[in-house]
């Protein structure tokens, strides 16, 4: 990333003026206000680690939170004692397997295939001040990947089957592909970290645009700019240099409180303020990592609480499914939930004469695209 600090819409400044934005670990040189934010909330964590280890969990400190913090001792620990409230945190990861390319992994990740748009550094087609001065690349970059093209993973259900089993507190996603929600996720569910294509705002005077308002320019490759000042449109997804939404900041300590399991799925934790949200877990709360990447912040060998998946997360839910016995149901919430995404038949001119001549049953008349309905 550029490492250059902006002031943010002014359209929607105020909500996050005071609170830390959207960055990566702090590479040398960036400007201070961003690198000390970063310091302070690692500092801030760090402290209230401590303190609950010394004074309210004092016998934590002593024996790990189950006896075998392999992938295989935290299922048989699940299916023997449960968990009560459960805490899911995700990144691209979770939906490569729909077809999404995630971040950084080093040749598939979008940030190495972005040289089409010359950009001065990858990350610059997520950066409010480079998107203000040049908007193309993002618009086309969202034309590739608008969500409503891509059908949720076996994680995306996995997910809803931990909300349906009254398991799950919150999802927190960085994601903006709205696969969470296309797999029926409730809004409230669910906080949205950065952002989503649901809403637009314009950046001079922070005037609300539709979904339906954006996508039309989005799709025919025109900038979008504000019907009253002219000034530029963007989703409301969060760009580097931005403030998170509300709910990031209101609702971790109220769901972290007594939460029993924290499942980080698909992400590097490379991204601020969000990796952060680790640190919210209480130290009797496991956590577990399901990632093609180990990571520094998990398993240590001393550590008393962290379990690393080193794989695929598609494969570590099917894992879980098995063990808790609810492989059959979340294969027949797959199945009944796929079916909607399944494509109208399309009608070729060689087939359009024969086609004409039959009666139509409901079956096959085209049905309108299910997954724009949803989305
Ligand atoms: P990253 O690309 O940084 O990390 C994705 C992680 O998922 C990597 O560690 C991969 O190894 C792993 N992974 C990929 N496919 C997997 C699979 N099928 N199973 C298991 N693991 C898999 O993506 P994020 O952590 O989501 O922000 O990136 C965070 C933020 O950085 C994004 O929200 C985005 C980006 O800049 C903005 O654009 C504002």
């Amino acid at each position: 990333m550029s490492g250059r600090d902006s002031p943010g819409p002014s359209g929607r400044e105020s909500q996050g003026n005071r609170r830390p934005k959207l960055s990566t670990q702090a590479p040398v040189g960036v400007p201070l206000t961003r690198r000390a934010s970063q310091v302070l909330e690692t500092i801030r964590v760090s402290l209230t680690n401590l303190f609950s280890r010394l004074a309210l969990h004092p016998d934590q400190s002593a024996s790990k939170v189950i006896p075998d913090l392999s992938f295989d001792g935290f299922l048989s620990h699940w299916k023997s004692n449960g968990f009560k409230k459960i805490v899911t945190m995700v990144g691209a990861g979770i939906s490569t397997s729909a077809g999404i390319p995630d971040f950084r992994t080093p040749g598939s990740g979008l940030y190495d295939n972005l040289q089409k748009y010359n950009l001065p550094h990858p990350t610059d087609i997520f950066e409010l001040d480079y998107f203000i001065e040049n908007p193309k690349p993002f618009y086309a970059l969202a034309k590739e990947l608008y969500p409503g093209n891509f059908r949720p993973t076996p994680v995306h259900y996995f997910i809803r089957l931990l909300n349906e089993k009254n398991l799950l507190v919150r999802h927190y996603t960085q994601n903006i592909d709205s696969l969470e929600r296309l797999a029926g996720l409730p809004e409230e569910k669910m906080v949205e970290a950065h952002g989503t294509f649901h809403t637009n705002h314009c950046l001079e005077c922070g005037l609300e645009f539709s979904k339906e308002w954006m996508k039309e320019k989005i799709f025919s490759d025109t900038i979008p700019l504000c019907d009253a000042c002219n000034g530029i449109v963007k989703p409301d997804i969060v760009f580097f240099g931005e403030g998170m939404p509300d709910k990031f900041y209101d609702m971790p300590a109220e769901d972290f409180k007594n939460c029993d399991l924290l499942i980080v799925m698909g992400t590097s934790l490379e991204v601020y303020p969000f990796a952060s949200l680790v640190g919210h877990a209480e130290p009797n709360c496991l956590r577990v990592l399901i990632n093609r990447t180990s990571i520094d912040k998990f398993g240590s060998p001393t550590n008393k609480r962290d379990i690393n998946f080193i794989g695929d997360c598609d494969d570590a839910v099917w894992k879980m499914a098995e063990a808790l016995g609810w492989s059959d149901e979340l294969k027949a919430l797959i199945k009944k939930e796929g079916s909607k995404f399944e494509k109208p038949k399309v009608r070729t001119s060689d087939n359009k004469h024969n086609d004409d001549k039959k009666p139509k049953t409901s079956r096959e008349v085209p049905q309108s695209n299910q997954i724009e309905k949803k989305s």
